[in-house]
């Protein structure tokens, strides 16, 4: 049973950096791929309304969107991802999932599957999504979906944003980080995690790292100084097999900025930015 439901969460500082990150790598992607097969494994509904019993229970968008969303400087990742959204949200009432994220920014020529295990937020993000047509959403195990589908021969730009709700979501990314060779080494790959405990997501880390994968850029970003804290004190993205020259120095510019805004100590751990 899942109990899981991303509105709780939606906008927070996670999302932010995320979804930033996110946009700006599709977009790149976009500048030598014309035809993009896409694959959010875990979508949500899509839609989540800052006036609502689950934003407004913990109000977890004011540590994120809300301190971002008058940025007035120069990083082109950051304005880019605050004009995403207002072109998409118009009046401004509510924060985008990943899936219009990326719906927005597409073309006719791109496939976007969308799987959500959760039927009702599988039957809201229908709902939200029907103005779109080059889509197709499944009610379906965005894991099994992605062994399934992908393979060795063709390139999926793949986004794994699992809620970690269940211990074997993190057993699953690992399964698909030991396949990377077998069946996604012509596809990238973006892997979202939370850092929770600190022991536990280094171990996760030299795991990964023992794993000799090629081309894999590790972005972490602490919103506190990591120590006993309870709750998330910051979260990473894994990328896989992303090559563009460009890459770190822009990235490296936009994480900078986005702790500075989004940090909640002064001395909280500085951000990651490296190859594992
Ligand atoms: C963190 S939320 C996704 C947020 C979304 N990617 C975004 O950025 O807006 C995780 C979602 O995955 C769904 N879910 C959980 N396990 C799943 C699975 N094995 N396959 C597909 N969806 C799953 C949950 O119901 C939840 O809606």
């Amino acid at each position: 049973m899942l109990s899981y439901k991303h509105g709780y969460h939606a906008g927070n500082h996670a999302d932010v950096m995320k979804h930033i990150i996110m946009l700006y790598l599709y977009n790149l992607e976009k500048k030598v791929n014309n035809s993009i097969s896409y694959i959010d494994t875990h979508s949500g509904n899509g839609i989540y309304k800052y006036i609502s019993k689950y934003m407004d229970k913990n109000k977890e968008y004011k540590e994120g969107i809300k301190k971002i969303q008058n940025y007035k400087g120069n990083n082109i990742l950051i304005k880019n991802y605050l004009s995403t959204i207002s072109k998409i949200t118009g009046k401004n009432n509510f924060y985008p999932g990943s899936p219009i994220f990326i719906s927005s920014v597409a073309n006719v020529k791109d496939k976007l599957f969308f799987c959500e295990l959760h039927k009702n937020e599988y039957e809201l993000l229908k709902k939200n999504l029907n103005k779109y047509t080059n889509i197709k959403i499944l009610n379906a195990d965005g894991f099994n979906f992605i062994f399934n589908k992908v393979n060795k021969e063709k390139n999926y730009f793949v986004f794994i944003d699992p809620s970690y709700e269940i211990k074997d979501d993190f057993e699953k990314v690992e399964e698909i980080l030991n396949n990377i060779d077998n069946l996604f080494s012509k596809s990238k790959i973006i892997i979202w995690y939370p850092v929770l405990n600190i022991l536990e997501n280094d171990s996760f880390i030299q795991n990964i790292r023992k794993k000799g994968i090629s081309n894999i850029i590790n972005v972490e970003v602490p919103i506190m100084n990591y120590g006993d804290n309870v709750g998330m004190q910051g979260s990473g993205l894994l990328l896989i097999n992303f090559s563009n020259r460009s890459i770190m120095k822009n990235l490296k510019e936009a994480i900078h900025e986005i702790q500075n805004i989004l940090k909640q100590e002064e001395n909280s751990t500085r951000f990651k930015l490296r190859y594992l």
